[in-house]
């Protein structure tokens, strides 16, 4: 018979608050945290009396739905059964067809301004459902439960909305959105024990990334402890998992709350910050036939494995361009190895095409290559127009 000793303990719920210029709102982490949402709902959403439910088709585990469900009655909130939506999340259907599909089951359902979307999902699914809730009535208010590691500390805060835009054959990401805070973040890290092992570690490339900039944010530490938690965090043990979301939310908060709408000129400060790694990373993910190994069938890589393989491409450049010193590269491709992440990409264009792909994202002004680079330990800082020779070399570290 198991001991009471033998039962490891609930780890302790953490409140991450948001308090962003458009809305403030708390983001709450813990193992266990949807079967206790009943009063935060209450609290996060006075008025609200309907609830459309977006649920990622994805989530196989019946119970989790149950879980969610139970709460939202006990909040007092109806779900008609024509506002429960269920999709499989895909780049390629996240779309303004599925948005619509969402915004007609809102309609169906008579919800009105006063009522909440609530997502139960990734990213894909939130960002698609998020602007469906941003559109309707011009409006309404959301609460994001977020089941990978990736929606859990990168997407779900910050309140980028947005879904793709299929433009004469080439799909252009996030093209069409909207900033809409959610009202209320449920992050339960209780939903990762189903998580696929690659879509687990595809998020974490997203909090190694935080973890080299972070320093500025308030976490100094926060990359050396992922380092030394790795392995932990790969078997899912529910108190890493907790400090790692909150930790990495705390630090996305904080970027978030300074530079709301991405318009901050600081190079040192504002969102853009964000995107380090993900200028290279952006311009390889598209790509069908680059795989994270020798094996094809692999293809195409996942946006987290491709924000890994850009954050090795931005340190390389930094080592080239003398901003930090030699062999942080080195270091980084041991982290993102003991994270079972990808450190050569396989299949890979010529280098000039891919710098090609780079000056046309969207975060490149003007045609001016924009990127984020590694200055120091935890600090990074924007770098504009870097010569084409060194960011072509940068990308040749990364080629099989
Ligand atoms: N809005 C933002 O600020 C922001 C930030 C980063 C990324 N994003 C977006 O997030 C998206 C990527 O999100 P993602 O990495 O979560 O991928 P995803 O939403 O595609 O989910 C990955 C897979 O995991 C499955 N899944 C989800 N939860 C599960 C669970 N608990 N158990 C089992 N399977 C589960 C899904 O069905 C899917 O097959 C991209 O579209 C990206 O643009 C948005």
């Amino acid at each position: 018979m198991e001991s009471q000793h033998d039962i490891p303990p609930t780890p302790a719920e953490r409140i991450i608050e948001v308090r962003a210029p458009s809305r403030s709102y708390d983001v709450i982490v813990g193992a266990g945290v949807h079967s206790n949402l009943a009063e935060p709902i209450r609290r996060a959403l006075p008025g609200a009396r309907k609830a459309a439910l977006v649920v990622d088709a994805g989530i196989t585990a019946e119970s989790m739905i149950d879980v969610l469900m139970g709460a939202l009655a006990s909040a007092g909130l109806e779900v008609p059964e024509n506002a429960r939506v269920s999709l499989r999340p895909s780049e390629a259907d996240k779309n303004l067809a599925t948005a619509q599909r969402i915004l007609h089951a809102m309609a169906a359902a008579k919800l009105e301004r006063n009522d909440v979307v609530i997502v139960l999902g990734g990213g894909v699914l939130g960002d698609i459902a998020g602007f469906a809730a941003a559109s309707y009535r011009r409006g309404i208010r959301w609460i994001s439960c977020p089941t990978t590691l990736l929606s859990m500390v990168d997407a779900s805060v910050g309140g980028k909305t947005g879904v793709n835009l299929l433009v004469e054959g080439a799909l252009h990401k996030n093209m069409v959105g909207a900033f809409h805070q959610p009202s209320l973040v449920a992050a339960d890290v209780n939903t990762l024990s189903t998580l696929p092992d690659r879509v687990f570690r595809a998020g974490l490339a997203e909090c190694i990334k935080h973890g080299m900039l972070a320093g500025a944010f308030g976490d100094a530490e926060l990359g050396r402890w992922t380092k030394a938690n790795l392995g932990a965090i790969g078997s899912r043990d529910p108190a890493t998992l907790v400090e790692l979301v909150a930790r990495n939310v705390a630090v996305k908060a904080r970027v978030v709350v300074g530079d709301e709408r991405e318009e901050s000129a600081d190079a040192a400060a504002g969102r853009a910050l964000l995107n380090l790694g993900h200028t290279f990373g952006h311009a390889i993910e598209t790509l069908p036939k680059v795989s994270p190994t020798a094996d094809p069938t692999l293809a195409p890589l996942q946006h987290g494995e491709a924000v890994a393989l850009g954050l090795l491409c931005a340190t390389r450049c930094a080592e080239l361009m003398k901003l930090i010193g030699d062999g942080h590269r080195e270091l980084l491709s041991l982290t993102l190895k003991n994270a079972g992440l990808p450190t050569r990409a396989y299949g890979l264009p010529p280098s000039a095409e891919i710098y090609e792909r780079m000056l046309h994202d969207k975060k490149s002004a003007g045609g001016v290559l924009r990127l984020v680079l590694p200055v120091g330990e935890g600090v990074c800082r924007i770098v504009d127009a870097p010569a084409k020779d060194i960011v072509m070399r940068a990308i040749d570290a990364i080629r099989a």
